[in-house]
């Protein structure tokens, strides 16, 4: 995912230093050329020959030391580099970074270095929250810096507040944000519906169905890995959502349509993939109705919006709609039929008979269905099947 990459990861006197041991291992896992770069300080908390065996490069702490590849090695790195993370970053760090100091290997090379550079601030609360540091982390962002947001949590000096460096898997996003895919839609507003919804029959019982949302949550990550600014209006699942979207929890058909509704106008692309309950109860018989082998209920139902049918009734000047179409027979007749009756662009079909596709696992088999034909994909993962619809759509 990230072959050809040179990422370059500044690691300075925190105690979260060793957590970017796990950071540097997940990037040479996806490929990466991984450089650390370490202060002198931050040698006190991790050896660096933990980073040189992880990445097979050599860990840089002195600017002068003789022993490199390059002749002017802080420049060399600086250039190769496609992403600079500052993680974690000391105060000290930060302070020098603001204001041009460059008197060690890590802050020399950072000034030379013209890539995206992200600062993952750790440090006891009190610090953080010191004007001071404040003041030096608006100054990066002024110059272009991207600031990762501390977690809040307990502090390894006791405390608990703001301040701790976010997980190594959480660094990772950031970094895979920056570079394993194409920036192909950035500009773009994507909307994405996923996950089942819930119809209440009363407050214990409710009418839904298997979905589980991974198709749709790993369209919206698509999205987002590509530039776009996406919303995830998600019903019920029990799966994380991915990071840098916007998530709206839903549970039923009526709370969907109504969030869909009044986001649609805004959308370049609407992708309607959620599994949302086909009816929904309207009338409870409270009598219970007597039966030979005991009593039921009689509901009675009525049918959900169909948002994919309003959004194509209502479709603003250039924007893309596609929906999902989950068929046992007569796939490609049904799909198309559907593409046709609800004026949308696509429709994304798959067999529920084939082994692989559908609810609930990590594969997918789909056709996708436009004006111009069926293109019918291999099995493939959902994230991929995600990628797949986004090259066809930015295609056009
Ligand atoms: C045990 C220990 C933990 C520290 N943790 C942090 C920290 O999380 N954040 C921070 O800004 N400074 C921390 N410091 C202080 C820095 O190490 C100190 O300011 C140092 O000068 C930073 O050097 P550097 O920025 O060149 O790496 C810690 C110091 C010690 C002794």
């Amino acid at each position: 995912m990230l072959k050809g990459k040179c990422v370059v990861l500044g690691v300075t006197g925190s105690i979260a230093a060793y957590k970017i041991a796990s950071l540097a291992s997940a990037l040479v896992k996806l490929g990466a050329d991984v450089n650390v770069i370490m202060t002198k300080n931050a040698t006190n908390f991790i050896n660096p020959i933990t980073f040189e065996t992880l990445t097979s490069n050599k860990c840089l702490v002195d600017t002068f030391d003789r022993n490199f590849q390059f002749n002017v090695e802080h420049v060399a790195l600086a250039k190769r580099a496609d992403i600079f993370m500052v993680a974690p970053a000391s105060a000290n760090v930060i302070g020098k970074m603001a204001h041009g100091i460059a008197d060690d290997m890590l802050t020399t090379t950072i000034l030379a270095a013209k890539c995206k550079k992200l600062v993952s601030p750790a440090m006891n609360t009190n610090m953080f929250e010191n004007q001071i540091v404040q003041d030096n982390l608006e100054t990066l962002r002024k110059y272009g810096f991207e600031i990762i947001d501390p977690a809040n949590g307990y502090l390894a000096c006791g405390d608990t507040g703001a301040g701790k460096m976010p997980e190594p898997e959480v660094l990772l996003q950031y970094i895979i944000r920056e570079l394993a895919h194409n920036h192909d839609m950035v500009g773009k507003k994507v909307l994405v519906t996923a996950g089942p919804t819930e119809e209440a029959i009363d407050p214990v019982r409710y009418i839904t169905n298997h979905s589980t949302g991974k198709m749709g949550y790993a369209i919206a990550k698509a999205a987002m890995e590509r530039g776009a600014d996406v919303t995830l209006v998600s019903g019920p699942v029990a799966i994380e959502p991915p990071m840098f979207v916007n998530v709206v929890p839903v549970r039923s058909a009526a709370e969907m349509a109504e969030v869909v509704k009044n986001a649609a106008g805004e959308c370049d692309i609407i992708i309607k993939s959620a599994a949302v309950a086909d009816y929904r109860p309207i009338n409870v018989a409270t009598e219970k109705i007597k039966k030979k082998d005991g009593e039921a209920s009689c509901i009675e139902l009525e049918r959900t919006e169909d948002i994919l049918a309003y959004l194509g009734a209502h479709r603003k000047e250039g924007q893309f709609i596609c929906g999902f179409s989950m068929e046992t027979e007569n796939m490609l007749e049904n799909s198309s039929a559907k593409l046709k009756k609800k004026n949308v662009d696509m429709i994304v079909a798959n067999n529920l008979r084939t082994s692989g596709a559908g609810f609930g696992t990590d594969t997918n088999v789909v056709t996708l269905i436009t004006a111009d034909g069926a293109k019918e994909l291999p099995i493939m993962t959902k994230e991929e099947v995600a990628h797949a619809i986004f090259d066809e759509i930015v295609g056009r």
